[in-house]
């Protein structure tokens, strides 16, 4: 039970994640696509100015007495003091840290005036730390989209003199590591020029960060590129300020290697018995093995579907499989009661997930 908990937090965490680095990587990929406008704005020598009398950021911070400042790359900001964030036009879209919608946070409101868009944080606080962007909204008909020319990003780092790290309310956080991708141990800091070392907890060592293997960027936390076995295990990370003596220590972080390859769910399938008689009870199990973090959904096909009531049970658990890879059962079982002549013939089972679908069969004969 505990350990589910765990997981849907750290699902919730990679959602958030997710959503931070998606944006990130559509930003990147726009840079090098070549032939589109908006390859100019996205040059940082000429950000937030001016080009060709166009491009120029539409993100202003509203400051005392109705000034104004044009947002760059990143601010920092003292907590406690209300923000207020500003996107000119007349339809606008916004994202923030995603939590703050997660918890419905009634410090976060949003309100379109004619010519604007206004973004009001009131008590802003470290934990508040994050990526603030807003967007154009263009529209033909019913049909809206982003405006990619018109979109402004800047991160927003709520210094905190006593919470180096973003807070966070999980003790304890769970990091995938994958053979064909980077994993990020996500230890934020509130300010950019924070000093951050990676610890494992057993044996105690500093994992050195060689700004290429492994790196350090504030606004992610640690990038392993290419994460292995030898990565497996409880980390934590360390942060000393300029000002302060003590260094302070983040969440812990378990990083478990996922072996399961990215693909359509491995399944199986098996009769509790292929042969019943008339008022047996049988049941059937489709088990698929994959991902720990890939939701599976379960759909069957069989003799006397639609006429005949029968009980469907989908559970999933994870389970360690030898050296500390975590892999997640996906179940689903069919229970048929009281065999009727229509149950006889083939049970089918699919199981889909985000990469595919894969089908199984078992046949349940009357028994002679
Ligand atoms: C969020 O809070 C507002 C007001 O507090 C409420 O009207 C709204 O239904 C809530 N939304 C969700 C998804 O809980
Ligand atoms: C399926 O049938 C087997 C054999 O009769 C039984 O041991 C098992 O508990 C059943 N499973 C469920 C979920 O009913």
């Amino acid at each position: 039970m505990k350990l589910w908990v765990l997981l849907l937090l750290s699902l919730l965490l990679l959602e958030i994640q997710n959503g931070v680095s998606q944006q990130t990587k559509g930003k990147k990929d726009a840079s090098f696509r070549p032939g589109r406008k908006r390859v100019k704005g996205r040059n940082p020598k000429v950000k937030d100015k001016e080009v060709g009398g166009k491009v120029q950021s539409i993100l202003t911070q509203v400051l005392d007495k109705g000034r104004f400042l044009r947002l760059g790359d990143h601010i920092i900001l003292s907590p406690g003091k209300t923000l207020e964030l500003r996107c000119k036009g007349t339809k606008i879209g916004w994202a923030y840290p995603s939590y703050l919608d997660t918890f419905n946070d009634s410090r976060l409101s949003i309100t379109q005036n004619e010519k604007f868009s206004q973004l009001t944080l009131t008590s802003p606080s470290a934990a508040d730390t994050g990526e603030y962007s807003c967007w154009v909204i263009l529209c033909d008909g019913d049909e809206c989209e982003k405006d990619p020319d018109h979109t402004s990003t800047t991160y927003i780092y709520f210094t905190d003199k006593d919470e180096l790290f973003i807070p966070s309310p999980i003790h304890f956080e769970i990091v995938f590591l994958r053979p064909d991708k980077p994993a990020t141990v996500p230890c934020r800091v509130t300010t950019p020029k924070t000093t951050v070392s990676l610890h494992r907890e057993m044996p105690p060592e500093e994992i050195l960060a060689d700004g290429n293997l492994i790196s350090y960027n504030p606004t992610k936390g640690f990038i392993l590129q290419n994460p292995s076995h030898e990565h497996m295990g409880a980390f934590y990370c360390k942060a000393r300020s300029p000002t302060k003596n003590t260094p302070q220590v983040s969440t812990k972080y378990q990083l478990l290697y996922v072996e399961v390859p990215s693909g359509p769910p491995y399944a199986t399938i098996q009769a509790s018995s292929n042969e019943v008689s008339g008022g047996d009870i049988f049941n059937i199990t489709c088990t698929v093995l994959g991902e720990p973090e890939m939701d599976v959904k379960f759909k069957w096909t069989y003799p006397g579907q639609d006429q005949r009531p029968v009980s469907i049970q989908d559970s999933r658990r994870l389970i360690n499989r030898g050296v500390g890879q975590i892999t997640r059962i996906s179940e689903s079982v069919m229970i048929v009661d009281d065999v009727e002549t229509i149950d006889f013939g083939n049970y089918i089972c699919t199981a889909k997930n985000d990469h595919g679908e894969t089908s199984v069969a078992t046949k349940v004969n009357s028994y002679h």
